[in-house]
């Protein structure tokens, strides 16, 4: 009996953890489509200038294998492959690195 107390404790505990962790992934989801919308949107909603648009999965998935640290680090200082140009930070001076952060998060979640 009291082992199924104990159980069912952790239990509770466990789901208490599992849902704050998914609040605060919702939350950096909808400031990095804050984000987006605000800067990215511009070349990646539409593939202006040969950007991988959000929902092109074909686009993202080498992409996105290339994991999110190099994504950021992209997206920080830019990337110019075969012609296109992805200025650095987006053009988004005033955006932390978080901000980007939560921008990749979005454009990727959007496009897998
Ligand atoms: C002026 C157009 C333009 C804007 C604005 C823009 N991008 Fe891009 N982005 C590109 C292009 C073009 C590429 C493809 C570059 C390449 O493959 O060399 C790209 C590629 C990327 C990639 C993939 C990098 C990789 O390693 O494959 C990420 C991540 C990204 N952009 C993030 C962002 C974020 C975040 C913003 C907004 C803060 C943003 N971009 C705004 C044009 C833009």
């Amino acid at each position: 009996m009291k082992k199924m107390l104990v159980a069912s404790a952790v239990g509770s505990l466990m789901m208490i953890f599992a849902s704050s962790a998914m609040a605060a992934n919702a939350k950096d989801l909808a400031h990095g489509k804050e984000i987006f919308g605000r800067v990215c949107f511009a070349c990646h909603a539409t593939g202006a200038a040969g950007a991988p648009k959000v929902g092109d999965k074909a686009a993202w998935a080498p992409r996105i294998k290339q994991g999110l640290p190099t994504l950021l680090k992209h997206a920080e200082n830019g990337l110019s492959t075969n012609g296109l140009m992805m200025p650095p930070r987006g053009t988004c001076g005033d955006c932390s690195n978080d901000d980007l952060k939560a921008a990749i998060e979005y454009m990727v979640s959007q496009s897998k």
